[in-house]
């Protein structure tokens, strides 16, 4: 009896061996489907060294930048492969993270960084409730785009337009401390200066906002 029940031990312990190489083969063989996002400060530099669409850019931390890239360019829209990396400028990022990590953001990351001339540190980061510098919650803002466009707003996909064009975006691409040397172009000063005033404009009003 006893000896029966260690045969049946051991036929457990077999099973569950051929179970666990089976999956880990299987995770293998579905190659960048398992692969893991891993998304730290060190995955954030120079805007302009990721690869440009339209105004704005895009990489990929798994290496599928063909992926990506078919994605942003289809004109009908699609959904963005694993590990794609969207930015408008220096400080806002998009992550797509692994497949079911978050269904609301259909696995987009967002991120607030803070860069300098030494790179980037990631002052806030996650899913539904990652507000960006000026009290906007990404998601919110982003959601109407993401049926047809994968929450890429652009214009013309659902979102409420901004009132930063692409002019004073393109400043603040070309003037990234993370590049080292500024590649400004004539107007981006301009444009700067007419951001930063707004952004002068919106404080005030926040904090008068909040005296009242
Ligand atoms: C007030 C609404 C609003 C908020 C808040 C907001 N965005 Fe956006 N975002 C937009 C709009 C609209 C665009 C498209 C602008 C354009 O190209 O004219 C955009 C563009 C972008 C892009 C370029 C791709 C695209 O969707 O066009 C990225 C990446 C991005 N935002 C990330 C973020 C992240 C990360 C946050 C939060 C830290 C954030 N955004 C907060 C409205 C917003």
């Amino acid at each position: 009896m006893k000896a029966a029940i260690m045969i049946g031990q051991g036929a457990m312990i077999l099973f569950m061996t051929l179970i666990s190489s089976a999956v880990s083969t299987a995770a293998t063989v579905s190659g960048s489907e398992a692969a893991v996002v891993t998304a730290d400060e060190t995955s954030f530099s120079c805007i302009r060294d990721m690869t440009p669409v339209r105004h704005f850019y895009v990489d990929n931390l798994l290496g599928d930048i063909e992926g990506t890239l078919a994605a942003a360019n289809s004109p009908e829209g699609a959904i963005y492969p694993t590990g794609s990396v969207v930015q408008l400028v220096p400080t806002e990022v998009m992550v797509k993270r692994e497949p079911g990590t978050s269904p609301a953001t259909s696995d987009w990351e967002f991120f607030e960084l803070e860069v300098n001339e030494s790179g980037s540190t990631i002052a806030k980061r996650g899913f539904v409730d990652v507000m960006n510098r000026f009290d906007g919650n990404c998601f919110t803002c982003h959601v109407p785009a993401k049926e047809k466009w994968d929450f890429i707003c652009e214009s013309g996909h659902g979102c409420e337009p901004i009132p930063i064009n692409h002019k004073m975006t393109g400043a603040l691409q070309r003037s990234d401390p993370r590049c080292g040397e500024t590649a400004l172009e004539s107007g981006d000063t301009m444009a700067l200066i007419k951001l930063k005033t707004m952004v002068i404009i919106g404080m005030t009003k926040k904090w008068l906002e909040d005296l009242f």
